[in-house]
């Protein structure tokens, strides 16, 4: 709680980062990983090798971009940084063990940004009254050009949750229409994805199972329902919450995949035109 609090008060972090919630959600990450170091290694083990899988399928190498680069914990910076011109760190703050991380590189730069693009629409939905959630407007960098190499680091299925926590706070929204947002804020992050001429390493969540003490599922919740997802190229368990973490009887295990998609190809081996590449994979369902 201590280390939590100072976290929050000591961290350079944009006003609608803390108003919205995000820092807070960051901050717990950053704790959920103290609990439970061990458990998590095989996880970020993979995640590492697919990320540095999806690297090696790079011919150019100026720039690359970590989007929900968060605590670092699943990012081999040394290797980014050695590999690239340029490695841009892209998350709604970040917490100082990640700052003296990148200080260690030169060619490392960290920026504070809601890629989803709802934030601000949340804040002043709040402050007008609005009865709905706001449309996920992402913004395209302005150095995306530059950009050989994209990860999408865990965050897809994120990024609707602090926005929903928030919103509870604000207004009611009923469970089809709390999906709905959830769903528009994941299609629209794949479409902005493809919106890079860049190698796409991403990795998410599809599914959570709760398994009781005996190992039997007990129940299972998708991640991101009504989205089609990419070919993936790998895919592992994640035992995300031991027992004691979300309850004394039951643990979740995440199921993970990564999809590495080129230039130019669709993720299935099959090649776009030049004008749809990604989009006949990335469609919604
Ligand atoms: C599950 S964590 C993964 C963090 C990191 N990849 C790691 O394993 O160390 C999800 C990350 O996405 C970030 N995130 C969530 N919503 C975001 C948004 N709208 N814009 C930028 N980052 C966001 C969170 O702050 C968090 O760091």
């Amino acid at each position: 709680m201590i280390a939590e609090a100072l976290h929050w008060a000591l961290t350079p972090a944009p006003a609608w980062a803390r108003r919205a919630g995000y820092l807070t959600e960051l901050i717990a990450i950053q704790a959920q990983y103290g609990r439970w170091r061990r458990q998590w290694a095989p996880h970020l083990q993979e995640s590492k090798d697919a990320i540095r899988a999806a690297m090696a399928r790079c011919a150019t190498r100026r720039h690359a971009m970590v989007y929900g680069s968060g605590p670092l914990l699943d990012i081999q910076l040394a290797e980014l940084a050695a590999n690239f011109e340029k490695v841009t760190l892209v998350d709604v703050a970040h917490l100082w063990p990640a700052r003296l991380a990148a200080r260690r590189f030169s060619n490392v730069r960290l920026v504070a940004r809601d890629i989803s693009g709802v934030a601000q629409g949340l804040l002043e939905g709040a402050a007008q009254g609005a009865d709905g959630p706001p449309r996920p407007q992402p913004n395209l960098p302005q150095d995306h050009a530059s950009v050989d190499f994209l990860v999408s680091a865990n965050v897809l299925s994120q990024l609707a949750v602090t926005p929903l926590r928030f919103l509870s706070r604000h207004i009611v929204l009923s469970r089809d229409e709390a999906l709905r947002f959830a769903a528009d804020v994941a299609r629209a992050h794949l479409a902005h994805l493809r919106q890079f001429d860049a190698v796409c390493c991403l990795i998410t969540d599809t599914r959570r199972d709760f398994l009781s003490r005996d190992g039997a599922v007990h129940k299972t919740e998708e991640q991101l329902p009504g989205i089609v997802l990419p070919a993936h190229d790998r895919s592992w368990d994640w035992e995300i919450a031991p027992p004691g973490e979300i309850s004394p009887e039951y643990s979740v295990r995440a199921r993970m995949l990564c999809a590495t998609i080129l230039p130019g190809n669709d993720g299935q081996g099959r090649q776009n035109g030049a004008a749809g590449r990604l989009d006949t994979v990335w469609r919604q369902a």
